[in-house]
């Protein structure tokens, strides 16, 4: 008779905690949402520096609701402060990282935060893991937490033809997505040199509700809200793979859960689109006319094509539930809902921001040539 199989870590249900960096952000709090929002026990620490990007009002579906909040603590701090991270890791079944500085643009301005963010702050989350792995396997804690490094399609650099798999190398193109791949790297190094519990995914683009509206869908509708003018980096025909937020969020939960460690997966949408196409059917739905739309300078070194293979994630049981059409519709309905979010989040340093970003783009822009007829 064979003896029975020990039952794996609890990382899930009562008594299970997770570390969740870069709670507060866009992809991150929607996991804490989604997880804390099931209420079936889950205590989750959310450790956030609140940087531009992060935004405790992205927890307040679950701050506001008594037993989801009994559930969460949230603290407001750094990846790569160690002293911030120890502690918190002594008390976690797993860590989720979705700490990051993450939009192109601004890493093209000043990369010095990507490679602390997104570097250091991995190597000080890995470290911590580090020791509480050695702490599991001296019996002083039944188990070593799980690391998920929450990564992206970008550190494959562009794609001409043809689909990423995971396998294949790594070629980043901007800073981003060179810190991110090189926090990836790093984790999957303490994977083979130290033994830790380490599973990665590399999500395509990613939008929904609660995005800051630095990025494509969230910049256009609200400045289509405003019948501002939506910038159009180049010829508009960069092609990206459309991901659901709940469905990036649903897909890390899922490889939390059952990926192999040492594994990477990459988390595809399954709708790839060329930007303006993606800014025609926005418009549509805002019922707001092409013309808002300018052709400005190109971002240097844009990456013309992301698009990857799904098949590792779909063998480990996975589906995506939200289709672009529906999602897009969903977003769209989400911002006219909640002009006060997003009004506020363009506040403080946004004026600054945008007028270094598309101040001299919008003045040299000219008219966006509109898009031929769709299928
Ligand atoms: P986001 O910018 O909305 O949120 C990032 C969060 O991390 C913010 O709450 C911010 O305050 C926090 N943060 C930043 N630096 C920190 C630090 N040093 N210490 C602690 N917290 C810090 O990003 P997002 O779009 O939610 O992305 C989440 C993760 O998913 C990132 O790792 C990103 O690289 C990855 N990703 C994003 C996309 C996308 O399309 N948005 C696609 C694939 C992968
Ligand atoms: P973005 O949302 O910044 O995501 P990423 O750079 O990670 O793909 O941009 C999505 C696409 O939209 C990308 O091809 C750049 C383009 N884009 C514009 O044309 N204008 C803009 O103002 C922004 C922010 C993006």
């Amino acid at each position: 008779m064979s003896e029975p199989t020990a039952p794996g870590p609890v990382r899930f249900g009562p008594g299970a905690h997770l570390l969740v960096t870069g709670g507060a952000g866009f992809i991150g709090s929607a996991f804490v949402r989604e997880v804390l929002g099931r209420r079936d026990g889950t205590r989750i620490t959310v450790l956030d520096k609140l940087t531009y990007a992060g935004n405790r009002a992205n927890l307040a579906p679950v701050e506001t609701d008594r037993e989801q909040a009994r559930r969460l603590r949230f603290v407001c701090g750094d990846i790569a402060d160690a002293t911030a991270v120890e502690p918190l890791a002594g008390d976690a079944d797993a860590i989720v990282n979705f700490a990051a500085e993450s939009h192109v643009d601004r890493s093209i301005l000043a990369p010095d935060a990507f490679l602390v963010t997104n570097v250091i702050g991995v190597h000080v989350l890995l470290e911590a893991c580090r020791a509480e792995t050695a702490r599991a396997a001296a019996g002083d804690r039944p188990a070593p937490p799980r690391f998920v490094q929450v990564s992206t399609d970008e550190v494959y650099g562009a794609v001409e033809a043809g689909f990423s798999r995971e396998g294949d190398p790594l070629a980043p193109r901007s800073p981003y997505a060179a810190a991110k791949a090189a926090g990836e790297l790093l984790a999957r190094s303490y994977h083979v040199t130290y033994g830790l519990d380490v599973v990665i995914t590399r999500g395509s683009n990613t939008y929904g509700p609660y995005q800051h509206p630095e990025k494509l869908i969230p910049l256009f509708v609200t400045n289509a809200l405003e019948d501002r003018s939506l910038p159009l980096y180049g010829d508009g025909m960069q092609r990206r793979d459309w991901l659901y937020v709940s469905d990036h969020a649903g897909a890390v939960e899922h490889v939390l859960r059952h990926g192999v460690a040492g594994e990477v997966y990459n988390v595809r949408g399954g709708t790839e689109l060329p930007n303006r196409e993606v800014v025609a059917r926005l418009l549509d739905l805002l019922g707001k006319p092409w013309t808002l739309v300018r052709r400005v300078e190109d971002r240097p070194g844009h990456d013309r094509r992301y698009a990857m293979d799904g098949r590792r994630l779909a063998e480990l049981g996975w589906r995506n539930r939200v289709g672009f059409e529906e999602g897009l519709a969903a977003t769209v309905a989400w911002f006219r809902q909640n002009d006060a979010w997003w009004r506020a989040v363009r506040s403080g340093d946004w004026d600054e921001y945008y007028e270094r970003q598309y101040g001299a783009r919008l003045a040299t822009s000219v008219a966006a040539e509109p898009p031929g007829e769709r299928g």
